[in-house]
């Protein structure tokens, strides 16, 4: 469902920014802007920004921003068309009706109709927990101790036996084969057609942070194997950058977020009162994750099974999260296998002091690692050394890296001084054990670009905003195919247009863009501060230089992928004669 361009800035336009967010947040004016306390993470100073000239917020401590959709969809956790809604709502204003047409259908993306089919299915299997056919399912959440409420919130549902009672159900919804066949829940098979892929099980839909139901998990209700199936990855759900339970926690307000390992854990933990958990989707932790939790915290407790297995997973994903600028503790729940048996047993005040005691990650991994070590062998304490030593490189601070050198040594009674001399020869071998996922989409290409480059651009972008007439000065020098990322080209065209047209409207800009961390990006450019202090010779100054940076990283020159259009060799010399010639441009500011 998409409503018209127009209807969207509508409602935008109607809706001050500053009046919605004042609603939410204690707002104060300083300078142009507004600040105030980030609803999005926890911080003591304000460092949330609300622009009433430009109709967008940012925070300058999260990176959190977007327009006023943008923040109604983050704070109530709504999709774009409930933010819509309330906006419209909120000023009076009645939306159309918006018909499902053949020509309508057609136009919609692959993608939203398979959002489409997994709401059904959940509902589906929402409804069959909750009949009488799913009395038993029913009865095994009950014995496993939750109560409605708690799985109600996690849209908990059952699929009962049946070879396809689910795709029977959606085809006499109207789903086509062709959809169905892309969301991964059946078998189509041509002797035997198509089968539910979940039969007989409990089932935990999985989420993303907007509530949209991305895949499933189905757990057995006895001994058979595999105690759990899961939906595999598809055009929607991407399980290196989801997190089960991370559409609540993000709203926890909590001063960490939890990191468990299973569907029950991250359950029985929110029912408790932790509602801050999350788990990882069967599969292992990412950095595509560990940068989603970077946005809704600092601090992140994590919990791993007291076996090898968790102990294997810990380590892998404490660097992770150390990349991420995330600082980690671990939770140490023994005797018990996991959060689930331990609330079960223990209660949420003893679960709370556990957390509280929680280890800092790297002391831990330490700890684990010297478990397979004998300190009174020589041999193996030089061994041990070495390995510790080669994890100290992680640590890109010489302070902190100090400090952990300083604090190992005391523990494991190390000679300082030898020790850092193994830290150092492994520095300059290069030797640390850095673990970086392979590039995936686009997106994470992008974040790559330098920054110094991109901040060029943002500034640049900013001040065509704030004086239209400088982008007057600057069009015959500038396409928007000359900004580095696919965001930053997008966002330039858009502007270039508004201002063609007339004023520039940043916040119908940020409207554009349907992911939440597009908007953030996007949001991020407008809000770049721009020297205001200073005299017009030095604002001259800095424009050619901006102009001239923005050329000479442009895709003319470098080209960002084969197909990229690059100049031929006379045309580069013209190009680059041309930037030079800008050291002489003047853009006429007061
Ligand atoms: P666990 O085996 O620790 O199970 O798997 P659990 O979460 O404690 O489950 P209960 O309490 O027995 O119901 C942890 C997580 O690993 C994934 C699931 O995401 C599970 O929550 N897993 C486990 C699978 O995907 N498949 C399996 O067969 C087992
Ligand atoms: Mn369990």
């Amino acid at each position: 469902m998409r409503y018209p361009d127009e209807v969207v800035e509508e409602v935008r336009s109607r809706n001050d920014i500053v009046d919605v967010i004042s609603s939410y947040v204690h707002l104060k004016k300083q300078g142009s802007n507004y600040f105030g306390l980030c609803p999005f993470h926890n911080e003591k100073s304000p460092s949330f920004s609300v622009s009433p000239q430009k109709q967008i917020y940012y925070c300058f401590g999260c990176g959190a921003g977007g327009n006023v959709f943008g923040f109604i969809q983050n704070y109530e956790n709504y999709t774009f068309p409930e933010a819509l809604k309330l906006l419209a709502d909120r000023v009076g204003y009645v939306l159309p009706e918006v018909k499902y047409s053949e020509e309508n259908r057609k136009r919609e993306t692959l993608k939203s109709r398979m959002l489409e089919v997994n709401k059904e299915a959940a509902k589906f299997y929402y409804v069959q927990l909750r009949s009488e056919e799913g009395k038993a399912a029913w009865k095994y959440f009950k014995d496993r101790g939750l109560n409605d409420e708690i799985m109600q919130k996690f849209g908990l549902g059952f699929a009962r036996t049946g070879r396809n009672l689910l795709y029977r159900y959606l085809k006499d919804k109207g789903f086509e084969d062709e959809i169905l066949r892309q969301c991964g829940i059946f078998t189509f098979d041509e002797k035997n057609g198509v089968t539910d892929k979940f039969w007989s099980r409990v089932i935990f839909p999985i989420m993303d942070v907007n509530h949209r139901v991305i895949g499933f998990g189905g757990r057995t209700m006895g001994d058979a194997k595999p105690k759990y199936i899961n939906s595999p990855e598809t055009l929607i759900f991407d399980k290196g950058r989801n997190l089960y339970g991370l559409n609540l926690a993000r709203t926890s307000r909590k001063k960490n977020l939890i990191l468990c390992e299973g569907y029950m854990d991250v359950i029985a933990m929110h029912q408790a009162g932790f509602n801050q958990a999350v788990a990882a989707l069967g599969t292992s932790f990412t950095s595509g994750q560990a940068n989603l939790l970077r946005r809704y915290t600092e601090e992140v407790l994590m919990i791993f099974d007291s076996d090898d297995a968790g102990v294997k997973a810990g380590t892998r994903a404490i660097p992770i999260l150390k990349e991420a600028g995330l600082s980690g503790r671990v939770v140490d729940l023994s005797p018990y296998k996991d959060p689930d048996l331990f609330i079960l047993n223990e209660g949420a005040e003893a679960f709370q002091q556990r957390l509280d005691q929680a280890e800092n990650a790297f002391f831990w991994e330490i700890r684990m690692l010297e478990r397979g070590y004998d300190l009174n062998d020589p041999q193996d304490r030089t061994r041990f050394a070495e390995e510790t030593a080669r994890k100290m490189l992680r640590f890109e601070e010489q302070i902190e890296r100090d400090n952990y050198i300083d604090a190992v040594c005391d523990k494991y009674h190390m000679n300082r001084d030898s020790f850092r001399k193994l830290v150092a020869k492994y520095a300059m071998k290069n030797e640390g054990i850095t673990i970086r996922e392979p590039v995936k989409s686009g997106i994470r290409q992008e974040e790559k670009t330098d920054d110094g480059i991109l901040a060029a651009q943002r500034m640049m972008l900013c001040w065509f905003v704030d004086k239209p007439q400088i982008y007057q000065v600057a069009k015959p020098y500038l396409t928007a195919e000359d900004f580095s990322t696919k965001l930053y080209t997008e966002v330039a065209k858009a502007l270039f247009a508004q201002l063609e047209e007339g004023a520039p409207n940043p916040a119908s800009i940020i409207s554009r863009f349907e992911d939440e961390e597009e908007q953030k990006e996007a949001a991020r450019i407008f809000q770049t501060e721009l020297p205001d202090d200073i005299g017009a010779e030095e604002k001259e100054q800095i424009l050619r230089e901006l102009l001239i940076n923005i050329r000479s990283n442009s895709s003319r020159l470098h080209p960002k992928e084969e197909s990229g259009k690059v100049l031929s060799l006379e045309e580069m010399i013209r190009f680059k004669k041309e930037t030079e010639a800008l050291n002489s441009l003047r853009f006429h500011i007061q």
